[in-house]
């Protein structure tokens, strides 16, 4: 018995050293793979070139049969398809209150599998998207990083996003590197099997999704105030690298008589392309460091976070800057009506005592992103009419 027992320990002892050494050794090529293997770099042809353009000659390429397929940049938006979205939004929203609505709209697209490619950290685009999917019918698959692809073991992103269109329908991604989402779209389109690529955030350069979210919220809380035509708009915080804040200034080239304010601090302050942009639709804009001399001005405040994950040191960015946080007692300034947002996630840049106040959207702001997704994707997938039809 004592024999047997002894023998017995012997063996499950034998069995965890082996067990422990086939460990390390796994984890021994685990990480050589972390650490040695580089993504590979292929060249395209053509691609720097096409990179090089100005967009607005390059919105075409994006295109199907006169409708947009891949949506990259903001740009591509104009007012006849903002004011369509928006409304297929409203449907969408108004279907999805009921049991029958709900099931309409998920007989809508379940012959559809889409890709959420999210190796950029993300809570409301990932979510949101994925939700919009849900709401439609698709089939959602995720990637949230690149260490469980085969991205690992040295492929290109190009390759993975290709890999990604052999099982998929749709593509949409998050990526820390702007240009991103523009040249995997490229790639993808010159393939025999070209799926629309949405771009959910590249870089701090362009969050084109984003942009329609919050045209959609400025148009709800002004929609017994004429919409957003004619109206002021400050937007607060790290416009420097606030890709949220680049793509709704590129928007306002839809409406009449918008005015914007750029409030940041100096060394974050709006770049000149976006400035330039501007200037050439005769959009008025102002630049200025001080908030509060702003606030009883405008309309629609738009909050910003400072981005220290785009900082060569994040670690020396140890400012909060709190000249540019909007308090409690600042809602006494602001109009009645103005409509205080937030792209999220948020920091110090607004007092959680705020929340409660109606004029803060930021809440209802992220939700809506859900229903414009979901109007989007609809429409990428060109089943707007039987949305509309529901309403006939
Ligand atoms: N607004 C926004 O893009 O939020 P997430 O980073 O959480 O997706």
């Amino acid at each position: 018995m004592s024999l047997t027992q002894k023998s017995g320990k012997r063996g499950r002892f034998a069995k965890v050293s082996q067990i422990t050494a086939l460990n390390s050794n796994i984890s021994l090529e685990v990480n050589k793979m972390k650490g040695s293997v580089e993504q590979t770099l292929q060249t395209y042809q053509g691609w720097d070139e096409f990179y090089a353009k100005e967009v607005d000659k390059k919105l075409d390429f994006f295109k199907l049969n006169g409708r947009l397929f891949d949506v990259i940049f903001a740009q591509q938006f104009d007012r006849p398809f903002m004011d369509y979205l928006c409304k297929l939004a409203d449907m969408i929203r108004l279907l999805a209150k009921t049991k029958m609505g709900q099931k309409k709209l998920r007989h809508l697209l379940p012959h559809k599998r889409a890709m959420l490619y999210f190796v950029q950290p993300s809570t409301r685009t990932f979510l949101s998207f994925q939700n919009a999917c849900y709401i439609l019918g698709l089939s959602v698959s995720e990637s949230r990083g690149t260490s469980t692809s085969s991205e690992v073991k040295g492929e290109s992103p190009e390759d993975t996003i290709r890999t990604f269109a052999s099982y998929v329908d749709l593509i949409i991604s998050r990526h820390p590197e702007a240009g991103f989402a523009e040249k995997t779209a490229w790639v993808l389109n010159q393939t025999d099997r070209p799926v629309p690529i949405l771009n959910g955030g590249s870089g701090p350069d362009q969050h084109p999704t984003q942009a329609l979210l919050d045209i959609y919220t400025l148009e709800r809380s002004f929609q017994h105030i004429g919409g957003l035509d004619g109206k002021k708009i400050a937007m607060v915080g790290d416009l420097k690298r606030g890709r949220t804040v680049r793509s709704l200034s590129y928007l306002m080239k839809n409406y009449n008589d918008v005015t914007l304010y750029f409030v940041s601090p100096d060394i974050f302050r709006m770049k000149d392309d976006i400035k330039n942009f501007l200037k050439k639709r005769n959009i008025p804009y102002y630049e200025t460091e001080d908030f509060e001399s702003v606030m009883p001005l405008v309309d629609a405040i738009y909050m910003t976070r400072i981005q220290k994950e785009y900082s060569d040191d994040p670690s020396s960015e140890a400012d909060t800057y709190p000249g540019f946080h909007f308090k409690k007692e600042h809602l006494s300034i602001i109009q009645p009506h103005c409509t205080i947002m937030h792209p999220l996630p948020r920091r110090y840049e607004i007092e959680v005592e705020v929340d409660k106040d109606p004029r803060a959207a930021y809440w209802q702001q992220e939700r809506n992103g859900m229903w414009i997704r979901a109007a989007l994707i609809a429409y990428i997938f060109r089943v707007e009419r039987e949305i509309f039809e529901e309403f006939s």
